[in-house]
């Protein structure tokens, strides 16, 4: 039988990087990655070339018709661009349906929310469905909660700061809202089902592992650890004045990431810290299906493990090869012990075109 020719755009990325490495254990698919020609030789483009992933060069911002170039015989196209980048997959819907893709996969890869003016990095990604439902493209919308690896306070200790991305020290109201959760490892192998099933064609699917609330992931840390953690609650007022202070000084486009990163924190902890957004149930709600009907023989990364596993200190972090620019680091103040975490929270390279650059 024939492969599936998947083509990945974000290969070099987090999300990326997940989905190529569960493609790659399946042998049932051929492996292409759109990669931009000033990111060929990245080490992580490098490994996935000697691992057999194919590389078509391109940019999303390139024109169109290299694009369609770029797709030929091509079955699956799966994007993972980051928060600042979401129109640019127009072109790219644009060049699947004229390349005749069977099955397109959009930025999806985030926490459950309502469209509409909850959360606006929400809003980015379906302006770019509604493009692809006019396209008639065929799709799949993939969501997966909070990643694992966001999801736990810093220790005062600081030994787990190695595998952090931000200090992340702030409860939610009264840290009961339910949230669901995934290993960012989980996203791929989710993805590799997702994308050959006819039931998720054209559908929306909530992938994730478990479910905990913000003190439920306070009291294992806890246990696991044996050390206090601080419970810093932030109460409700205060979230709803950062997101409209957020809002008010946000309002240009396209992006100045000094106001914008602001702006979708404090949506994030509004969408899944006040509202509840982010759960399996307000997700069938909203239409979608769940991996956990889809695949009840899925084994997902137990939390707990996860968390065994870092405070072990054998895990790996996320965003760790990336820094951000000495100006915006002004903008997030910083204690000396968690100095290092607050040049990973905002991640992009200085010599990045994308919204984290420094300009
Ligand atoms: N659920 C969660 O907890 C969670 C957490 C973080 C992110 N997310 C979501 O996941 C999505 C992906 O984020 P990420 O952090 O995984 O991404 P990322 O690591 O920043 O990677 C983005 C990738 O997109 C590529 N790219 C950007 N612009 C491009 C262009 N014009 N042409 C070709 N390639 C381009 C970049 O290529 P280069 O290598 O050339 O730079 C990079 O490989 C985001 O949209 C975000 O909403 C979810």
């Amino acid at each position: 039988m024939s492969r599936t020719k998947v083509l990945l755009v974000g290969a070099a990325g987090e999300t990326g990087g997940s989905i190529a490495n569960g493609l790659l254990e399946q042998p049932n698919f051929e492996v292409h990655a759109l990669v931009r020609p000033r990111s060929a030789q990245k080490p992580a483009i490098v490994a996935l070339q000697e691992r057999g992933v194919q590389i078509r060069k391109g940019d999303l911002k390139g024109p169109e018709e290299s694009l369609t170039d770029v797709l030929t015989g091509i079955d699956v196209v799966i994007s993972c661009v980051g928060p600042s980048e979401q129109q640019d997959q127009i072109p790219l819907a644009k060049a699947a349906k004229n390349a005749g893709v069977q099955r397109f996969i959009p930025c999806g890869f985030i926490t459950v929310a309502p469209p509409g003016g909850i959360m606006w990095l929400r809003d980015e990604k379906e302006t770019v469905y509604n493009h692809i439902k006019q396209l008639r493209l065929p799709y799949t919308i993939i969501d997966v909660g909070w990643w694992y690896q966001f999801s736990y306070p810093r220790l005062e200790s600081g030994r787990i700061d190695y595998a952090m991305t931000s200090a992340n020290n702030e409860i939610v109201a009264d840290g009961n809202s339910p949230i669901a959760l995934t290993d960012l490892r989980d996203i791929g192998r989710y993805v590799a089902k997702i994308i050959t099933d006819d039931r998720t064609l054209n559908k929306m699917v909530l992938a994730y592992n478990e479910v905990k609330t913000q003190n439920e992931i306070y009291d294992l840390l806890e246990e696991i650890s044996e050390e206090k953690i601080q419970r810093n609650y932030i109460p409700e007022e205060t979230i709803y004045t950062r997101v409209l202070a957020a809002r008010q000084s946000s309002e240009t486009y396209p992006f100045d990431p000094i106001k914008f990163i602001p702006r979708y924190l404090a949506e994030y902890q509004l969408s899944w810290g006040l509202r509840g957004d982010n759960t399996p149930e307000y997700a069938k709600y909203l239409g979608y299906v769940t991996s956990k009907e889809l695949y009840p023989d899925f084994t997902p990364t137990d939390f707990r493990e996860y968390l065994e596993t870092v405070v072990r200190g054998a895990a790996k972090g996320v965003y760790t090869d990336r820094t951000i620019s000495k100006a915006q680091q002004r903008f997030f103040p910083r204690s000396e012990s968690s100095d290092s975490l607050y040049t990973r929270i905002f991640p992009r390279t200085e010599s990045s075109d994308s919204l984290y650059m420094s300009r």
